[in-house]
């Protein structure tokens, strides 16, 4: 049996810390600002928002919510951008994606400052995480690291399979697995021989978005299984990239869906804003 790894009692830990940090800021005059630009009105997204502002209710910071309607020009979008760029009481700043048809996500990312890019999508903050001396990193691998941390799972010299090579995801969690001295294989689509190349790894981080991609035959016995995704089954329900069920008798160790990475990607999202408002008051 696999010990499972508690994403929601983690996040709950790093929230609190994170308030507790809040608490202290206060004092100083300071309150951490987050901005959320909701462009439309795909549900999952209005879902996926409606938790951000949540959780900054909880931690104490200022969460504003900017609904725009769809049928919102490039042009109009970038100026709500570049109007919270100067404000000096925001200082974390995302725009959910994806964008509606006909409005472009990279010209959204390129020109949010890159000191308010909580996402960590901004090249400039990209190209930092390749070097290795990022001040953000992106919400869902960073997550991961912590989940990976908290459960004391050393990466160093481990063989790290990654299955997804998303700028979001897959690309991003490669490279923290690689700062840490992991042996990091990124397998997609056109990888050959794909269960032979997860059997062997040590930490196996699934982020395909195919619900029950990876089986039994792909994981090593005893490896660290962490599942990003979030799918819904043949009968609607909730489910990850692993099917768990089966992979869970021979893994080391797993994260559920849901209860695994989700619930660290906002709290991730929390700790990039407080810092965020930290560097821009000067005190990192
Ligand atoms: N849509 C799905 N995940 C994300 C995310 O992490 N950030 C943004 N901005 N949009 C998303």
């Amino acid at each position: 049996m696999a010990k499972l790894i508690d994403g929601k009692a983690i996040s709950a830990a790093l929230r609190s810390e994170i308030a507790a940090e809040v608490t202290e800021l206060k004092k100083k005059g300071i309150t951490p600002g987050l901005a959320v630009i909701l462009v439309g009105e795909d549900p999952a997204s209005q879902t996926y928002v409606r938790n951000k502002q949540k959780a900054c209710e909880e931690v104490g910071f200022h969460g504003e919510q900017i609904n725009l309607p769809a049928t919102t020009t490039q042009e109009e979008l970038l100026a709500v951008v570049r109007e919270l760029n100067a404000r000096t009481d925001i200082h974390g700043i995302l725009c959910q994606l994806p964008l509606p048809c006909g409005l472009d996500d990279s010209l959204v990312i390129a020109a949010i400052d890159p000191k308010k890019d909580v996402d960590a999508f901004h090249a400039e903050n990209v190209g930092h995480i390749m070097i290795g001396d990022q001040q953000f990193l992106p919400c869902t691998p960073a997550g991961v690291m912590e989940l990976i941390h908290r459960s004391e799972i050393a990466v160093e010299g481990k063989h790290c399979v990654v299955i997804g090579r998303s700028n979001i995801v897959g690309k991003p969690m490669a490279m923290l697995l690689l700062q840490e001295n992991g042996t990091v294989t990124i397998c997609h689509s056109r990888t050959r021989d794909l269960a032979q190349v997860c059997r062997q790894a040590d930490i196996l981080v699934a982020a395909v978005g195919r619900a029950k991609f990876v089986t039994a035959d792909m994981v090593k016995p005893g490896a660290t299984v962490i599942d990003v995704g979030i799918n819904r089954d043949e009968n609607g329900k909730l489910c990850g990239d692993v099917d768990f069920a089966a992979v869970e008798p021979i893994a080391g160790a797993i994260t559920p869906v849901p209860g695994g990475v989700g619930p660290m990607t906002i709290a991730l999202l929390m700790k990039n804003t407080l810092t965020a408002a930290k560097q821009q008051n000067g005190l990192v």
